[in-house]
């Protein structure tokens, strides 16, 4: 249980935690280098944490300081078979990820995670991967946890041309990710373009990788050599104070390290469509991937629509979204069907906590409408254990009247453990 008490404003400067999608693709790629890679900055989260126990349990020496990670890479055959289940723990990223590394293994593996992965649907990496020749079964046909049956001796992977039936990054990354143990060339036909960062990190180390027109074609074996590597601040953990600032008078915050991959910073493309005041300064770019700075003020928001490739651009920001849109302007969201299967139904997560704090909202199957102008209530709301709810309800709460309390509030730590130190910061 976390109270979050009105805060008025919200002032001061933000350092994030290290991107949890650039982490995952940087801790199993560098598993797999010739060479050791020293990565700084790798996310806090316990979801990336999950990633690097099981690259830890496949034969990786992996140590851990703080935020640095130091990874000696193995090659591309040196993992080893687990002594036991492989656990993703909440991480949809870390279980269909390592799916592809897994199916291009000379052994089996089985890969578990929590009560909320257990009912995520796995059929999406499985599809793919069996065409590519892996022998792949889960629980049901379609959860995890998932058994892979490596490829058999003197047998390797099919490269394949493959299109995935929806927006999703993991899943790409999934295919080239087995890619890398397939003969020949392996391509991926995006239906909408998703966040690049395994293509630009595959490219980092040393694949021979190009992307036209949403097709990334790799060439499979490549020498993936291991180096030093840094970790932007995380946009979608910035996304919960660029909101609560936005939609609370008097608001100025910065955010400093932040992650501005342009296939990622469409939220911020969104946010000044609507008349967000944001500016973005001192932009560089480390191992391929943008970096800057954040300022953002609060702003008189216009009514916001959601749908087609931006919806799949900011998947992952739509909880708070939904906050902003009922304490600011208003939004619509429309072809968010892969809400439904997060960490929880975001959709119906979402309404249920909004209704709760006295909110209106429209719920349909694929995405739903938040009227704008609404005054939140303070009440009891939960984050279902899902971390980016939690998050939501809490920047919520700073802009409702009275009290609000979040049960399951840890949640968050599986992207952001020192999220509500932050908040408490830049409300004191
Ligand atoms: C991610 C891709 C998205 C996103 C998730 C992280 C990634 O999932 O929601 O938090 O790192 O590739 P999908 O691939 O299921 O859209």
């Amino acid at each position: 249980m976390r109270q979050i008490s009105p805060a008025g404003s919200v002032r001061g400067s933000v350092l994030l935690p290290g991107d949890k999608s650039i982490s995952h693709r940087f801790g199993m790629l560098a598993s797999i280098c010739e060479g050791p890679s020293k990565i700084r900055n790798y996310s806090s989260g316990a979801d990336p944490q999950s990633t690097l126990d099981c690259m830890k349990a496949l034969g990786v020496p992996i140590t851990r300081s703080g935020s640095e990670v130091t990874i000696e890479g193995q090659g591309l055959d040196g993992l080893r078979a687990p002594a036991a289940p492989l656990d993703a723990g909440n991480s949809g990223s870390t279980i269909r990820m390592l799916a592809g590394l897994l199916a291009g293994q000379p052994f089996s593996t089985e890969i578990f995670g929590d009560e909320s992965l257990s009912r995520r649907p796995m059929q999406r990496v499985m599809a793919p991967l069996g065409l590519m020749g892996a022998r792949i079964d889960a629980r049901d046909g379609k959860y995890p946890p998932v058994r892979i049956q490596g490829v058999a001796a003197g047998e390797r992977l099919r490269a394949i041309d493959y299109e995935p039936p929806m927006a999703s990054a993991q899943v790409k990354t999934c295919v080239l990710f087995a890619g890398l143990f397939a003969e020949g060339e392996t391509r991926v036909h995006e239906p909408v373009r998703t966040r690049d960062h395994s293509e630009i990190a595959l490219r980092e180390l040393g694949a021979e990788l190009t992307v036209r027109n949403r097709v990334i074609s790799m060439q499979g074996r490549p020498k993936l050599t291991g180096r030093d590597l840094f970790v932007p601040g995380d946009l979608s953990s910035a996304a919960f104070f660029l909101v609560a600032a936005l939609v609370a008078r008097e608001s100025k915050l910065l955010l400093t390290g932040v992650g501005l991959n342009p296939t990622r910073a469409g939220l911020i493309d969104f946010l000044m469509g609507l008349g967000a005041r944001i500016k973005v300064l001192n932009v560089a770019e480390e191992n391929g991937e943008l970096v800057g700075e954040l300022q953002v003020e609060h702003s008189d928001l216009k009514p916001g629509v959601l749908e087609g490739a931006m919806t799949a651009a900011v998947i992952d920001e739509i909880p708070v979204l939904a906050v902003m849109g009922a304490l600011g302007g208003g939004l619509s969201v429309k072809d968010a069907g892969e809400l439904r299967v997060k960490e929880t139904d975001r959709i119906a997560t979402v309404a249920e906590n909004l209704r709760r704090m006295g909110g209106e909202i429209d719920v349909h199957e694929t995405g739903f409408v938040v009227p704008g102008g609404q005054k939140l209530k303070g009440a009891e709301v939960d984050s279902f254990t899902d971390h980016r709810i939690a998050m939501a309800f809490a920047v919520a709460g700073l802009s409702a009247s009275g009290e609000t309390t979040i049960a399951n509030a840890e949640a968050a730590s599986v992207s952001f453990p020192e999220f509500y130190d932050t908040l408490r910061q830049i409300t004191a």
